[in-house]
């Protein structure tokens, strides 16, 4: 049988694959790298990687440089048959399926004739996608076990890549909208020092691991509170610096920019931008359902919103402001005695005395500097 391949040359082509692969960070070059290998393990003319988008419920898949990505309905194709059932499939007759769907076919002006398409599974057993091998050679050979085998091997390699450097871009993407958005944050006028907003972070953090959040819901919280003033961005001049007290109409104006944080970040789909979100739409509600701009209540407010809150009053208090001077630790702790369960949860104001220490730490650590005018 010279169209199998034998297990040494098997060994050698991944080897040789993996090696390039690994060097490889676009998602979709390194799905048309793992076609090529599928296509070479199995001795087929074509090979196209699938890969689920569970939000829009489609398939896409790259088959050619120079070619947009193409995207299929879920509900379409051998294809998705084939994700929808968890089942590999071997077709010999391709076009008297009534199930086939061929824009593939129809983009790239190719003939497909047979099949074998086999799901793809991640870690935790969610299906991710699927390999296709297609026109079995030599010419009119069909697809045989051995060769689903093979595909199979691959097909755990190829999961775990694709799961990476998906990951990897996003966490390109999210740093490219981080920086953007910061870039429009620079333009902010408030006087607020940088440190602030590590200040913030910080404090977030003690918090998030008191109460128990997961490892990576610490990691988005601190990456988020900085951001819960970028509201303060359209705030104008005369308002967000007035050296003073705000009369009500001032204040009416002040209290917009929660909203409008919510609204300059809502649109992502990126974890950390959607917590930011959260954060400044609600870092303002309390917990006796007096906040604004929504007067939540309780639980009703996110602990992500509930932690920025503690977080943020602390530093405001503890800092000048153009408004204000700074109040005094006694002061401080004693308005947090009286707010709890009133503007505060009490469970994470239990939690801020206890874990005191490490607040006046970061505090310490993250002083203001002297600005020099
Ligand atoms: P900020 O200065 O970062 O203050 C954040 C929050 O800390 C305040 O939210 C408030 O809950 C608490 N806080 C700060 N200073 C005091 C204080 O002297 N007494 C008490 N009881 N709480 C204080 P809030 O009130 O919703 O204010 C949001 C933002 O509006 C403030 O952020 C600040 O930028 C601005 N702001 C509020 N009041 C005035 C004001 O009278 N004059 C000016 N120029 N800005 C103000
Ligand atoms: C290949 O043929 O190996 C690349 C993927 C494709 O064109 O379908
Ligand atoms: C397609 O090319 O549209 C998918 C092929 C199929 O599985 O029907
Ligand atoms: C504020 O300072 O932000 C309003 C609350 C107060 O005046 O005590
Ligand atoms: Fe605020
Ligand atoms: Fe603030």
């Amino acid at each position: 049988m010279s169209n199998v391949t034998k297990p040494q040359e098997m060994i050698e082509l991944i080897f040789s694959y993996i090696t390039q692969i690994s060097a490889e960070r676009s998602a979709e070059n390194i799905l048309m790298m793992l076609a090529d290998m599928g296509r070479r393990l199995v001795y087929a003319d074509r090979c196209t990687v699938w890969m689920v988008n569970r939000k829009k419920e489609t398939l896409w898949t790259k088959v050619a440089h120079g070619i947009d990505p193409i995207e299929i309905p879920m509900s379409a194709g051998i294809v998705g048959r084939c994700v929808r059932d968890k089942k590999h499939l071997i077709i010999n007759n391709v076009y008297a399926d009534p199930d086939f769907h061929g824009e593939v076919d129809r983009q790239t002006g190719y003939l497909t004739k047979n099949m074998m398409v086999i799901p793809m599974f991640n870690h935790d057993g969610n299906i991710i996608g699927a390999f296709q091998v297609i026109n079995k050679l030599p010419k009119d050979e069909v697809f045989v076990q051995e060769d689903l085998r093979y595909i199979m091997l691959a097909s755990t390699y190829a999961a775990e890549t694709i799961e990476t450097s998906l990951l990897l871009e996003e966490i390109d993407a999210t740093q490219k909208e981080v920086v953007y958005i910061m870039g429009v944050t620079g333009e902010s006028r408030s006087k607020e020092t940088g440190n602030h907003v590590k200040r913030v972070a910080e404090y977030s953090r003690i918090l998030a691991q008191a109460y128990g959040l997961s490892e990576e819901e610490v990691d988005t919280l601190t990456g988020a509170s900085p951001m819960h003033d970028l509201g303060k961005i359209a705030i104008p001049d005369a308002v967000l610096n007035k050296p003073g007290r705000f009369n009500e109409a001032e204040r009416k104006i002040m209290d917009t920019h929660a909203e409008l944080g919510y609204n300059i970040l809502k649109g992502s789909e990126r974890t950390l931008l959607k917590a930011a979100a959260i954060v400044s739409y609600q870092h303002h509600e309390k917990w006796d359902g007096s906040g604004y701009p929504n007067s939540l209540k309780g639980e009703e407010i996110h602990i992500y919103g509930r932690i920025t809150a503690i977080a943020d009053v602390f530093d405001a208090l503890g800092s000048d402001r153009v408004y204000k001077k700074a109040w005094s630790d006694e002061k401080i702790f004693n308005l947090f005695k009286e707010e709890r369960g009133r503007h505060f949860d009490p469970k994470l104001t239990d939690l801020f005395f206890e874990n005191l220490e490490n607040f006046l730490a970061v505090r310490d650590e993250l002083q203001d500097e002297f600005m020099h005018e």
